[in-house]
């Protein structure tokens, strides 16, 4: 078993093992904050999951959660990005004034990303803020969103528009969960592992030519720890955070025109490779550069273009939260492990996705 202390506006563990699902209620009840301790017992843990989840991990959380004391109680939603919606979140906040939340209890976030973001948004909201764990059950989940607070829930005009930054009180994340994922959502995962290789660390990227699943348990680690100093430095992304959305943008807009058929790891990995290629026709990286990160997204079977047009991503881009002003903030490749932040002006976005959908090398 691993821990790794994020240091934020929260002092948080992440544990990383194999089959510690059946030790969250211990995990738990040894974090402060969260424990059934001698003062307050049977603290209510709000285990919010969806369809597929629940079928296969739910009883086993709720199972280790009775043994160390805590009342939990279940809300199951219909998986997919689709529920992560206002109607979903309104619901949870009704489920827990039904069940009688406190400010002492915990909602449990059991699940991928679309689960940790709309349960953390919930739980920031409930009572102006309650507990929080998130117990991640994708790769996606584990190496990004569930680690540093951000959550959220789509609304019409975009992804992830209405949310807080909110950190749990511990992350749980069971290794072994990850044998039930399908290739699909798997790769979504290997998306967000090569965007932290591409921003931050070319060791990292480079050890992705070996199969991920060869050394799964250290690439997670590594991923993790990237993302513990990101967040410490910048947690509400004014500054060095932003290169954790290397991707996002042109990604967000893809997922959104998709009526989010086209999963996020999916999106984000069309999204770096219009990103790589707008950076060859900025100047910033050369066509090496953009060799390696399309070769990589190759590699993983993830896309590396989108059948969207430049005018219609640009447009989606504008409503996004990377929007200032007149310009939106672009996170360029310069080299694998070193990205930039580039301001381009609104009147030149379409110009500039065309570019990062035209070139061939
Ligand atoms: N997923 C990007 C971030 O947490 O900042």
């Amino acid at each position: 078993m691993k821990k790794i202390t994020v240091k934020a506006s929260k002092i948080y563990d992440i544990t990383i093992g194999a089959g510690i699902l059946d030790q969250a209620g211990l995990i738990m009840s040894q974090t402060a904050g969260i424990s059934c301790n001698a003062v307050r017992t049977g603290k209510t843990a709000a285990v919010i999951t969806d369809d597929n989840v629940s079928r296969l991990y739910e009883k086993r959380l709720v199972d280790s959660l009775s043994a160390n004391g805590y009342r939990a109680v279940s809300y199951v939603f219909p998986n997919g990005e689709s529920s992560k919606n206002t109607g979903t979140f309104i619901s949870i906040l009704n489920f827990l004034a039904e069940k009688q939340l406190s400010r002492a209890d915990i909602v449990v976030a059991l699940g991928g990303g679309v689960t940790g973001d709309l349960a953390g948004f919930a739980a920031a909201c409930y009572l102006r803020g309650i507990h929080f764990v998130q117990i991640p059950t994708t790769l996606l989940s584990i190496v990004d969103s569930s680690v540093g607070g951000k959550t959220a829930v789509n609304l019409a005009s975009g992804k992830n528009l209405a949310g807080a930054f909110y950190q749990p009180d511990a992350v749980i994340c069971d290794v072994t969960l990850l044998s039930t994922l399908s290739d699909d959502v798997f790769r979504d995962g290997c998306a967000e592992i090569i965007k932290t290789g591409v921003i931050a660390d070319r060791v990292l990227f480079e050890s992705l030519k070996e199969p991920v699943k060869n050394h799964l348990e250290e690439v997670i680690i590594r991923c993790i720890e990237i993302k513990r100093d990101v967040v410490a430095e910048d947690e509400f992304e004014t500054g060095v955070r932003k290169f954790l959305n290397f991707g996002h943008t042109a990604g967000h807009a893809i997922e959104l025109l998709s009526g989010y058929l086209i999963s996020h790891g999916h999106a984000v990995a069309a999204g770096m490779a219009i990103a790589a290629r707008m950076a060859v026709v900025l100047g910033i990286c050369d066509t090496n550069c953009l060799k390696d990160i399309l070769q990589m997204l190759q590699l993983y079977g993830l896309p590396e273009n989108s059948v969207y047009s430049a005018g219609d991503i640009a447009r989606v881009c504008l409503s996004d939260k990377k929007r200032e002003g007149d310009s939106i903030t672009m996170i360029l490749p310069v080299e694998t492990g070193k990205c930039v932040l580039r301001n381009i002006p609104v009147n030149d976005l379409e110009k500039v996705i065309q570019s990062g959908l035209e070139i061939t090398l």
